[in-house]
């Protein structure tokens, strides 16, 4: 006889109570979930209610889950946690769909369109509220928590924030070591069960350095599923809020968030309204939607400034590479263990090795304006530079006192004469406060002079000491210098400072933050050979990097014997360089005798524009390689840029990016056959061709190498 679970009377019955508690969950289950998709269909976002109103989202991706049922919440300093005994007060949903024009950017337009859920949780037993709103987008998913004004959640301290990523898998992973101070590692690529066995040789030597778990990493996080599934995590709209890590639980892949404590441990002091910055999951089956994506930039405000008519995008020269090889040098003497304030520098014997002297800053400003850069920076001009480094001195730089070498006023108005600006350097040795404290004056300073541009940088420890390059505080710090700049209408480029979060939506003068391992490292040890290949999938998500590119002399020590670093990459790479590493401000960082003896390759970077109309990515995978194609600016004109791994690779891309029925001269600089980042790198050729939106070009690149094509209209 058959079976029948339904053959006696009582089996029946329990049974049938069985199947009534099931569905009776899952009621309750409904009525506490909510389900958004994204304007396209192809994400869903559902948040619910666990047992004991522990609030929880989870993600898919055309049906496939991202994210498995994360918690949210946080945890406050002497006040019960915000990460249980939740019920639902209030949902809302409504969609939004603009398109904004930015101030520069990689594209004439951006289509800002999604559709939000905002959950209000009440939490009974404290008579606390607050409200998760989910932003979700055709390429990602945005979320923040917001603290209305109430009268028992009126000021707290944050002990840490439990948002949790639960992830589906042990994905590849192109990760940085957690740190609080710097993201001046190189990045590893490994899947997450390797993290832990590969954080000690990841985590090599800085200048100011807090490490803070053996399996902490740095957003933005890329990731890749075993199944194909890409997956960019980081924040937006850091404001006024620590800087967000990820500490990793490598057995169940759960990535759970943690925030850069400040001096005395503290994770956030907030004093409500106030909202979180943006978490961000960026999610496509295309790596290069990944690259395309404008979610980060999306969720940040529009543009606070009336007038941004003095905000525009800079190619520069400076007399940086030079220092940074150990060429010439920063400081003006060779005297150590001095007090600033008591040394007379009228009277003590220049070193002979200072690099912003006034004549040879005349020389950069006369290449400047012999190949039409609109700038010079110029590093090492003011006192101090004989007493900084690794000191922690709280009175250090005043930002207003040039070296005796340094005609501040003659070189600024030999610039105008030659329709070049000089960019300023402010170099704070972390000090902080000391910066604050002449901000005005050294600003001032800058209007006077005709400066219309600030690289700042944050070397060593931060002064007050025990705060961390990402916490609150400090981020407070660059939010008002990035402001404050503004009143003086003047854009800046933050080096050591915070990685960025979209913000120059919002402030379009930050034009510029370094925040990873740039040009500068190849002279002190190198680069990987892929790194160009990652960091457009991870620190660039924030937005542009001053990356310095354009180091034709790849081998340092024909600058310094002393230094046996190389450029891990080719020629040709360098000028790729320029369209792949997307920046409003770009850098032709090698020196200008240098270019002299490569002008024919030199001609790409004088070409090339630092402003868009359009973006298209041609290929891409991280870690391996990278092709974009950018349209200029207001012009008809196409730039094409290539970088691959150390592997080299043929590069296959098709011209339909190109306007139809148009006819294009392209000039193509590629690595030689035998070209190597390594054994050859300057073997370089440079070739023409006719070609329309029907020609399909394949393309060698080098081991460590790459390509760059600029497409000019025939006849323009
Ligand atoms: C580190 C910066 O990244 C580099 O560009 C600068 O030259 C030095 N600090 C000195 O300020
Ligand atoms: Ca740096």
């Amino acid at each position: 006889m058959k079976h029948n679970l339904f053959s006696t009377e009582p089996l029946r019955q329990k049974a049938r109570r069985t199947l009534a508690f099931l569905c009776l969950c899952l009621l309750w289950q409904v009525a506490n979930a909510q389900e958004i998709k994204s304007p396209n269909n192809q994400l869903a976002l559902q948040f619910a209610l666990q047992n004991g109103g522990v609030p929880t989202y989870q993600l898919t991706y055309k049906g496939r889950p991202v994210l498995k049922p994360s918690k949210l919440g946080l945890e406050l300093k002497n006040a019960p946690a915000l990460l249980r005994g939740f019920t639902v007060a209030d949902t809302q949903q409504r969609s939004f769909d603009e398109t904004w024009q930015p101030v520069w950017g990689e594209v004439k337009s951006i289509r800002n369109h999604y559709n939000e859920l905002a959950v209000t949780l009440t939490q009974a037993e404290t008579q606390r509220t607050i409200r998760v709103r989910f932003r979700l987008y055709d390429d990602g998913l945005g979320f923040r928590y917001e603290f209305p004004r109430q009268p028992k959640l009126d000021y707290f301290t944050i002990k840490e924030e439990r948002t949790e990523f639960a992830l589906t898998g042990d994905h590849k992973a192109f990760w940085l070591p957690g740190d609080y101070d710097t993201q001046e590692y190189s990045t590893v690529t490994s899947n997450l069960s390797q993290v832990r066995g590969l954080m000690k040789a990841a985590t090599t030597p800085n200048a100011s350095q807090t490490p803070f778990s053996p399996t902490g990493v740095q957003t933005p996080l890329m990731l890749k599923s075993k199944d194909g599934l890409y997956i960019n995590l980081h924040e937006a709209a850091l404001i006024d809020y620590s800087a967000m890590h990820l500490e990793l639980d490598d057995k169940n892949f759960v990535l759970t968030s943690h925030l850069t404590p400040d001096a005395v441990g503290d994770k956030g002091l907030i004093q409500t309204p106030a909202n979180s910055p943006w978490r961000t999951l960026i999610v496509s089956d295309r790596a290069g939607a990944i690259l395309e994506s404008k979610l980060v930039l999306n969720l940040n405000e529009p543009t606070k400034y009336q007038d941004v008519s003095w905000i525009k995008p800079v190619k520069y020269v400076g007399v940086w590479w030079e220092m940074i090889t150990g060429k010439s040098t920063w400081s003006y003497t060779n005297l150590e263990n001095i007090k600033l304030d008591s040394v007379d520098y009228a009277k003590v014997k220049p070193n002979g090795t200072h690099g912003a002297t006034t004549a040879h800053v005349k020389e950069y400003i006369d290449f400047a304006a012999k190949h039409g850069f609109d700038a010079v920076l110029v590093e090492g001009w003011n006192t101090g530079w004989e007493d900084w480094f690794g000191k922690h001195k709280d009175y250090v730089f005043d930002f207003v006192t040039p070296y005796p070498d340094f005609d501040v006023a003659e070189l600024n108005r030999y610039a105008a004469s030659k329709n070049v600006k000089l960019i300023m350097h402010h170099e704070t040795s972390g000090s902080v406060r000391n910066y604050e404290r002449h901000l005005e004056d050294a600003f001032q300073f800058m209007n006077k002079y005709g400066y219309n541009a600030v690289k700042t940088g944050y070397v060593g420890d931060i002064v007050p000491l025990g705060h961390h390059h990402y916490d609150q505080w400090v981020n407070n710090h660059y939010q008002y210098v990035l402001e404050k700049a503004a009143e003086h209408k003047i854009m800046v480029n933050g080096h050591e400072a915070v990685r960025p979060t979209g913000l120059a939506r919002t402030y379009p003068n930050l034009i510029g933050n370094e925040a990873a391992r740039g040009t500068e490292y190849e002279a002190f040890g190198g680069n990987n050979a892929d790194h160009t290949t990652i960091l457009p999938f991870t620190r660039l998500i924030g937005g542009p990097m001053d990356y310095t590119p354009g180091i034709f002399q790849t081998k340092v020590s024909a600058y310094n014997p002393q230094n046996t670093s190389f450029v891990h990459s080719t020629l040709a790479r360098q000028l790729a360089l320029y369209v792949t590493m997307y920046s409003p401000l770009q850098m032709a960082a090698d020196l200008p005798e240098t270019y002299n003896q490569h002008l024919d390759a030199f001609q790409f970077i004088k070409d090339v524009a630092v402003d868009w109309d359009d973006t298209k990515v041609l290929e891409a995978e991280p870690g391996d390689y990278i092709t974009y194609a950018r349209k200029a600016k207001g012009k008809s004109s196409w730039f094409v840029g290539s970088t691959c791994d150390e592997q080299g690779r043929t590069s296959k891309i098709d011209l339909g990016f190109l306007d139809p029925g148009k006819k294009y001269v392209a000039t193509i600089y590629a690595d030689a056959k035998n070209a190597h980042y390594e054994k050859n790198p300057q073997a370089y050729q440079i070739r023409k061709a006719n070609v329309t939106n029907k020609t399909k070009l394949s393309q060698y690149c080098a081991p460590g190498g790459g390509y760059a094509i600029s497409l000019m209209e025939a006849g323009k």
